[in-house]
């Protein structure tokens, strides 16, 4: 399958986990392209931030969304990149997100379900979504188990072609 990954990271903790996904598929023998979004100015406290460039997803059959959790919502960055993109329809479309605050549901849940939200409006199909605790003594076996997922989607997907 084409899959694209697009990812924002100020700190390279989200950044860090699509490079393990692109891995992790591109072993599993899809055709995976890591395309980070990068904001002006490249300062996540920044209220008013734009997206240097909105990359399309034509011809990719999965997209990947990973976004830090910014003020209990997802980066601005996301939300302007999913908001300019026209249209999710046919996609296979996994978001997640990282965060930092001791608890999923003080920003990366609901996070999470704005991407899917605004994913689901625009056509997309969503059946996975992943919140990342930084913090979590067991985020490497979150993450592991998480990319076991990621790839299990996009492989029962590419059967079904
Ligand atoms: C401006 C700002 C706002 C943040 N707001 C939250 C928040 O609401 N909830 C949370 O759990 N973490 C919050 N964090 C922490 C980040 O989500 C976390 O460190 C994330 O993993 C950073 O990802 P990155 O390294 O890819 O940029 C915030 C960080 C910044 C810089």
């Amino acid at each position: 399958m084409k899959i694209a990954i697009v990812v924002i990271s100020y700190t390279g903790n989200t950044k860090q986990v699509s490079i393990l996904l692109e891995e992790a598929l591109k072993a599993a023998s899809h055709e995976v392209t890591l395309i980070p979004l990068e904001t002006i100015p490249n300062n996540p406290n920044v209220t008013m931030l734009t997206l240097k460039e909105v990359p399309s997803l034509e011809g990719y059959e999965g997209v990947i969304l990973g976004s830090p959790v910014h003020g209990f919502m997802p980066s601005y960055a996301m939300k302007t990149f999913i908001k300019e993109t026209p249209s999710f329809s046919g996609k296979i479309v996994f978001p997640y997100v990282t965060h930092a605050f001791p608890f999923a549901w003080m920003g990366g849940s609901g996070a999470v379900g704005t991407m899917k939200k605004q994913v689901l409006a625009k056509g997309g199909q969503v059946s996975l979504t992943q919140v990342i605790n930084w913090g979590r003594k067991n985020r490497d076996v979150v993450v592991a188990t998480m990319i076991q997922s990621c790839v299990q989607l996009f492989n029962n997907s590419k059967q079904d072609e």
